[in-house]
């Protein structure tokens, strides 16, 4: 059965039984615990956090899902996929255990002809958490499996939570029996045996703490007991495919079996090779996902993990010795099979493609560049006679190139050299150690949103205002100082404010917060910043700059007051935002996709995925075409619909935002002309931008651009500033504005053929000098020799004049030489001989070695030119009389 039907009969045996089937979310949610949605229930999470209500009481879903803790087993066990989709059913608040498990049961054993699994039920074992007897009791009710067959597990198997407090409890997972060839029997924790394809989750409890997986508090019981479900897609797949594992089903082999014609290697023949295999078909997969999804490769959190995922897709072709570029190759595979039912991956394959080929394009170099570091590195370790690369230098090639280990140790193995890999890996450690304290700092500091959650749990959600109004009365809920509950803040004090209503934007779609003043009887707030810490929650921080802030008279009324200035520059700089977008692509075309904003009053800047500088025309065109819409004066509006029709509409979703799918709120301008899901604040039509400047476009890291942009009043000042500029050039070259660039044009040719006569005088100069030179050699034991100081030369001159000195040398007699000119507190030093010193036994190398002590310095060449360089001017005599002692010793 193939994947695409495996997913079909579950949507379709849920929907029957009464479940909504929601479409998979994106892979990025913005939740600060979460990299990845990594398991089907994380768009639900505000339905089982009570934060919001849900729409349906049911619900089915496939979501995609992305987990990296485990890269390193990618391959290696038949299970482990970075990205996989996991099948569920949801009850909030409906069903409980009993239907969980009947609908579970009835799929997976429900013979193949009417929709089902078709498992026999003789090698299905349930497992239940060990405390868990109304499970036991169901199981054996519902299955008629005896009491022997039903697994009791521990909390580190079967108790789920959402690793934070809130709901959780115990789960039961069905087990599939692989058979005795791979693990003893009745082993559950051989894995391969024993697989583990559905996990029910019972979520019953409260919990009030979460320490880890087995050592968590148990606050009560839930008023409302919920279900979540996963089912995991890929191993379904492998078992009804009669295949070995997730590598080798429908949607990925295709991969492996093109990487096999591209490698000329076989799948299956080598044990360490399948590895590399698995991994290709697996990191392509999820990468190609990844991007798809708006991720682009980067050094820190998502964008890393993606450049991980690909290069190591890279890697494991290179190891099975393909050396072209990988990915044109094999990402199409990927997304043939996946377009099926991710049919997005069709319509942005430019997009996707582009980003995936350019990140592999920058790794080549990458491990170009580290080849030539290695190649230094190793001729030094024989240099000095060494058999062994330090693990210093195979961490700095790690570390600073990107260089992985593996390749520095086969690289090694080619020269001969081994590698302190424990050395190396001690490095990795410590390294890693630092992350992990990085990570658990950043962690601490933003992801406690607990105190907040208390103020939304006691007072509800904020009244927010910010569409409708700039100033509105309201009432203090809740005062904040140093992070934790207070009752008052005293004159000059920064803490933070939460209000019953609010007129303030809270920063947000790369909008920054409203600016404005929060005033009270006796006193005055000057708001520095508005968050959202929480869905539902908005919380002003304040400085107190008149009065004292006390909670109980703040409490009885507030006047909170937007700045109106600040907020028609925020809306002229958002729409500005939108209309850049829209002209970007018109002018780029489709693909070209936002990738992330900024905006503040007067200034925009917008991110969008794109490989190739712009065009100085391309720029000016952008701006044109922007500020065409801004004299049409196209009408601004925006409304309210669910997120399917927001996408017939053809609007434009951004990646990385977080969309209520029933409800997102849509801003056009010029009707189809620019359609954007976006929360932000808007002007009511074009015109009231008032002008966009485009300042610059540049390079922010791999695949992406980024163009800048002056908005409204902003706009007409950084005009002045450049009329100015051109102002004073007329002024200084005595020139007409439109007469500037031929004047200026005209300046710098004339100055770089001056700066052309300069060189050549100085050059005759230079060489002026050279026929008396030559003249006066001095006759050391039949040798001519020339050893010469001059001053204000550098290399290249030292260079001309030695070789113009012996030019002019008698052919047939030896000569030497030798030109050490003394420029910026450096000595370069030039030694050339003729055919006739050469055959007396004679080195131009030799006469640099010589000089080299006295100058501190270094060099050699061949036996008729060489030169070096040194950095000690005081002894440049001593130079000069060690070369007359080496040609009289020769
Ligand atoms: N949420 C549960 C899991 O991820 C179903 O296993």
């Amino acid at each position: 059965m193939d994947t695409a039907e495996i997913r079909r009969r579950f949507v379709t045996h849920f929907e029957q039984a009464g479940h909504t089937a929601v479409p998979s979310a994106s892979l990025l949610l913005d939740d600060p615990n979460l990299l990845f949605v990594n398991a089907g229930m994380v768009p639900f999470k505000p339905y089982f956090l009570g934060q919001e209500t849900p729409p349906y009481v049911r619900a089915t879903s496939v979501q995609k899902c992305v987990r990296t803790p485990d890269i390193e087993d990618v391959g290696k066990t038949t299970r482990h996929g970075t990205f996989f989709e996991m099948c569920g059913n949801f009850s909030f608040g409906d069903y409980f255990k009993e239907r969980a498990i009947e609908l579970a049961w009835e799929l997976v054993t429900k013979p193949v002809a009417d929709g089902g699994w078709g498992f026999a039920e003789d090698k299905l074992y349930p497992s239940v958490y060990v405390d868990d007897a109304e499970a036991v009791a169901l199981w054996r009710k519902i299955t008629g499996l005896p009491d022997d067959r039903i697994a009791r597990l521990g909390k580190s198997e079967n108790y789920w939570s959402m690793g934070v407090p809130g709901p959780g409890g115990p789960c039961s997972e069905i087990l599939i029996d692989r058979g005795p060839a791979y693990g003893a029997d009745g082993d559950f924790s051989a894995e391969d045996r024993y697989l583990e394809f559905w996990n029910l989750v019972f979520m019953q409890d409260e919990l009030s703490a979460v320490r880890s997986k087995e050592d968590f508090d148990i606050a009560g019981s839930l008023p409302k007991r919920n279900i979540d479900t996963g089912m995991g897609l890929e191993r379904v797949a492998f078992m009804t495919q009669g295949v070995e594992n997730m590598y080798e089903i429908d949607v990925m082999f295709p991969v492996i079996e093109h990487a096999m014609a591209l490698t000329g290697r076989k799948y299956g023949a080598d044990p360490v090779d399948d590895v590399r295999f698995r991994v290709v078909a697996d990191h392509v997969r999820s990468s190609m996902m990844l991007i798809g999804d708006g991720v682009t490769p980067g050094n820190e959190a998502r964008g890393y993990v993606l450049r991980r995922l690909l290069r190591r897709a890279v890697r494991s072709m290179r190891l099975l010795g393909y050396e072209d570029p990988a990915l044109p190759e094999l990402m199409p595979i990927s997304r043939d099979k996946m377009g099926e039912t991710y049919t997005d991956l069709h319509s942005d394959w430019e997009r996707i493609s582009r980003v995936a080929f350019a990140e592999e394009e920058a790794f080549r170099k990458t491990l170009q560049a580290g080849t030539t570091i290695f190649d230094v590195a190793a001729a030094k370790v024989k240099a000095a006679g060494g058999a062994q690369l330090a693990g210093d230098q195979a961490f700095a090639l790690h570390d600073t190139y990107g260089f992985p280990i593996d390749l520095t140790l086969e690289m090694a193995a080619e020269a001969d050299l081994s590698v302190d890999e424990a050395g190396f890996r001690a490095l990795m450690a410590e390294q890693r150690d630092r992350a992990k304290a990085d990570a658990r700092a950043k962690k601490g500091q933003h992801a406690d949103t607990s105190v907040y959650r208390a103020i939304l749990d006691e007072h509800g959600p904020t009244e927010w205002l910010a569409y409708e109004t700039l100033e509105t009365e309201s009432r203090a809920l809740a005062v904040l100082a140093g992070g934790a509950p207070s009752t008052r803040l005293e004159q000059g004090d920064v803490g933070e404010i939460v209000l019953d209503r609010t007129p303030f934007y809270a920063e947000s779609g790369g909008q920054v917060a409203d600016a404005g003043i929060i005033e009270f009887d006796g006193g005055r707030l000057e708001v520095l910043d508005v968050q959202r810490p929480v869905r539902g929650l908005v919380v002003h921080q304040v400085r107190v700059v008149e009065g004292e802030l006390s909670l109980d008279a703040a409490s009885a009324s507030l006047h909170a007051q937007v700045d109106p200035e600040w907020r028609i520059g925020a809306r002229q700089a958002h729409s500005g935002t939108h209309v850049v977008h829209a002209a970007l692509r018109e002018v780029l075309g489709p693909s070209a996709l936002q990738s992330g904003s900024y905006n503040r009053p007067g200034y925009l800047r917008l991110d969008f995925g794109w490989t190739t500088g712009l065009s100085p025309e391309q720029v000016r065109d952008i701006e044109e075409v922007s500020n065409r819409a801004l004299r049409a004066d196209l009408p601004v509006g925006w409304q309210y619909m669910s997120l399917e029709e927001a996408k017939e509409w053809g609007a434009v979703a951004l990646f990385g935002e977080t969309y209520d799918s029933s409800k997102v709120r849509v801003v056009e301008i010029g009707g189809p002309w620019s359609r954007e899901l976006c929360g932000g604040t808007h002007v009511d039509h074009a015109s009231q931008i008032g002008t966009i400047v485009v300042t610059g476009e540049a390079s922010v890291g791999s695949g992406n651009r980024r163009i800048e942009a002056f908005t409204g009043v902003e706009g007409f000042g950084y005009l002045a500033r450049e009329r100015d500029v051109v102002g004073q050039l007329t002024t200084l070259l005595k020139t007409q504005p439109d007469d500037l660039v031929t004047r200026v044009g005209d300046l710098v040719e004339r100055l770089k053929a001056a700066e052309k006569e300069i060189e050549k005088a100085r050059l005759a100069t230079l060489l002026s000098g050279g026929a008396a030179l030559a003249a006066a050699a001095q006759d050391v034991g039949g040798v001519q020799v020339v050893a010469h100081r001059v001053d204000g030369a550098g290399g290249g001159d030292v260079r001309t004049l030695a070789l113009d000195v012996r030019g002019r040398m008698p052919g047939g007699v030896p000569a030497v030489v030798v030109v050490l000119g003394v420029a910026d507190g450096k000595v370069a030093v030039v030694a050339a001989l003729n055919d006739a010193a050469q055959q007396r036994g004679l080195e131009a190398g030799a006469l640099v070695r010589a000089v080299a002590p006295f100058i501190d310095g270094k060099g050699g060449g061949k036996a008729d030119v060489a030169q070096g360089g040194g950095i000690d001017t005081g002894r440049v005599d001593e130079a000069l009389a060690a070369v007359l002692a080496t040609v009289a010793a020769g």
